[in-house]
């Protein structure tokens, strides 16, 4: 079991997150200890649930407090598949921290109560602290931010009603506003007021420029080993040392690769202290996504730029998954079934690679070699996404197609992105996740889209050519017939938005 103090002092080895306003250091700890794991078998902790251990039922939710300039921005994310290292420099939320002093409770949960929104109580703890995010982010949610803040976490019971007005109602408790805030200290502060910080906040935050790392931080416990870089020239420097080490970055599919498959990982690099990796530039020609920047954050850069995408990235996961995973990890996971990868390549996104002090760009649609398998040599790692900005002239859009809107993977998940002029295809880029053992384009399509009239005759010409691009798989998600029916039908909806050809017998026509 991990050793656990209250201490201030950096020391190499020593993991330190505060935690209800407390600094805690742990002395070695198995750099893949889950949080969850942590929280309930080493500190007590057991108002944070395990339901699935896989970051799809919420039971687990906890926030985490990071330093975001001068304020402190509070996100929810899933402690069964975050490793406890990771929280180096951060701040704790348990549903445990929201007590009072005087055993009230939490505007959040007062709501909960007042609501009806418990029965059995299991999912509770988890839609409270997934609620609190909002909570502490947002002062007046729409409907549909309130469906998107809890769309990661699952009840069995008590159904989902009661939960959604007890989000509308939590800020009736307090007004939402510091008052409340104060009273729950614990809980730090609002990002979002733009009032100045309390007393009590700017310990909060002082506390936490008190734990943030200049250097690597190192952990070795038995023969596991463990590094978090703070530049990208230590990180460079250690991949090309200890190529065989597992990279994690969000660890929303590596976290499972431990949870469900029981694999070990002897060693690991954490690349999310990298504070360059994290960042995002808008330039006159491109959008920059460090590869450590989390969906959330590159997401919303790209809607700035692509709205049309604005449902696909909503639809991906949910927002603890968002919050810890990034687009990095998306691309290199190198999964046929990555949602952001058709859409991406459809734009003619880049990456830029890195190994030691030299950088490669590479076309993503050239990333992918073979079924999980990327074009990055050993010791190689992915440093930047580079995303070109619209062009007037085209038209763009994704469309993902699973059983549920929300927390659910593709069957089929397509990218399209066509340039006309005078009515001609002058280019056109189409692409698609699910149908193949790679995200790969569709050559013959494009081939059957360039220099056509943009009209109902090409685009089935190009639907037809489909059948030469892909051939693909019947499994659990859905029949080979089935996979190629929908992206033919994809493009055709593509063609019908980009037109307003849209008639309910025209659309009736392409399922017959
Ligand atoms: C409940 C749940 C729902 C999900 N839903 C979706 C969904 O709707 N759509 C979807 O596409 N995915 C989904 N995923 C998968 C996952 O969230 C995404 O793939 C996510 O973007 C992974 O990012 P990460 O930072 O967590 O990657 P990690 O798990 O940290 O790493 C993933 C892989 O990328 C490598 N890697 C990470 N960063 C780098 C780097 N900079 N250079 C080189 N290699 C690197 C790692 O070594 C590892 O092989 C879901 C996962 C879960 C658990
Ligand atoms: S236990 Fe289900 S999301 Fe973590
Ligand atoms: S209250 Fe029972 S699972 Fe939600």
């Amino acid at each position: 079991m991990a050793a656990i103090r209250r201490k201030t002092t950096a020391t190499n080895g020593t993991v330190r997150f505060v935690l209800d306003g407390e600094v805690v250091a742990v002395d070695h700890v198995d750099p893949t200890r889950t949080v969850l794991n942590f929280l309930r078998e080493d500190l007590g902790r057991t108002g944070t649930k395990e339901g699935c251990a896989e970051g799809d039922c919420g039971a687990c939710t906890v926030v985490l407090g990071e330093l975001d300039g001068a304020a402190v921005r509070f996100r929810a994310v899933n402690a069964c598949i975050q490793f406890v290292p990771t929280l180096d420099g951060k701040e704790l939320i348990t549903v445990e921290s929201l007590e009072h002093a005087n055993g009230a409770l939490h505007p959040v949960q007062q709501a909960m109560v007042d609501c009806h929104g418990s029965q059995c109580g299991f999912c509770t703890p988890g839609f409270v602290m997934s609620l609190f995010a909002l909570y502490k982010s947002a002062s007046r949610p729409s409907r549909t931010d309130i469906n998107d803040a809890i769309a990661g976490n699952l009840c069995r019971c008590t159904g989902y009603r009661p939960i959604v007005e007890a989000a509308g109602r939590m800020y009736e408790y307090g007004n939402g506003t510091r008052k409340a805030d104060e009273n729950w200290m614990n809980c730090s502060f609002s990002s979002l007021t733009d009032r100045q910080p309390s007393r009590s906040e700017r310990d909060m935050i002082e506390r936490l420029r008190s734990i943030q790392r200049r250097d690597m931080l190192a952990l070795t416990t038995g023969n596991r080993l463990y590094f978090a870089p703070a530049r990208v020239a230590e990180l460079a420097d250690i991949r090309v040392a200890h190529p065989e080490a597992r990279i994690v970055a969000g660890g929303t599919d590596v976290g499972l690769w431990v949870t469900k498959q029981h694999r070990d990982l002897d060693k690991v690099i954490y690349v999310g202290n990298v504070a360059e990796l994290k960042q995002i530039a808008l330039t006159d020609t491109h959008i920059e996504i460090g590869a450590a920047a989390s969906l959330t954050d590159a997401f919303a850069a790209l809607v700035g730029d692509y709205p049309e995408f604005d449902e696909l990235f909503r639809r991906f996961a949910s927002p603890p998954i968002r919050n810890a995973g990034t687009l990095g990890g998306n691309i290199a996971n190198g999964s046929p079934i990555g949602d952001s990868m058709p859409a991406l390549i459809v734009l003619g996104t880049t990456l830029v690679l890195q190994k030691g002090p030299r950088t490669r760009e590479l076309p993503l649609d050239e990333f992918y070699v073979a079924y999980q398998k990327t074009a990055l040599e050993p010791g190689e790692f992915v440093l930047r996404i580079r995303v070109p900005k619209p062009d007037a002239a085209a038209h763009v859009r994704s469309y993902k197609i699973s059983k549920r809107f929300d927390q659910d993977i593709s069957a089929v998940c397509g990218g399209y992105r066509i340039a006309i002029e005078d009515g001609v295809v002058r280019s056109a880029r189409v692409a698609y996740g699910g149908v193949s053992a790679i995200p790969k384009r569709a050559p013959a399509c494009e081939r059957a889209l360039v220099d056509q009239p943009w009209n109902e005759d090409t685009v089935r010409a190009a639907m037809a050519a489909l059948d030469r691009d892909y051939t693909p798989l019947t499994d659990m998600r859905a029949s080979a017939a089935y996979r190629k029916l929908v992206t033919k039908n994809l493009l055709y909806r593509f063609w019908v938005e980009t037109t307003g050809q849209y008639t309910a017998t025209r659309v009736l026509e392409s399922f017959a």
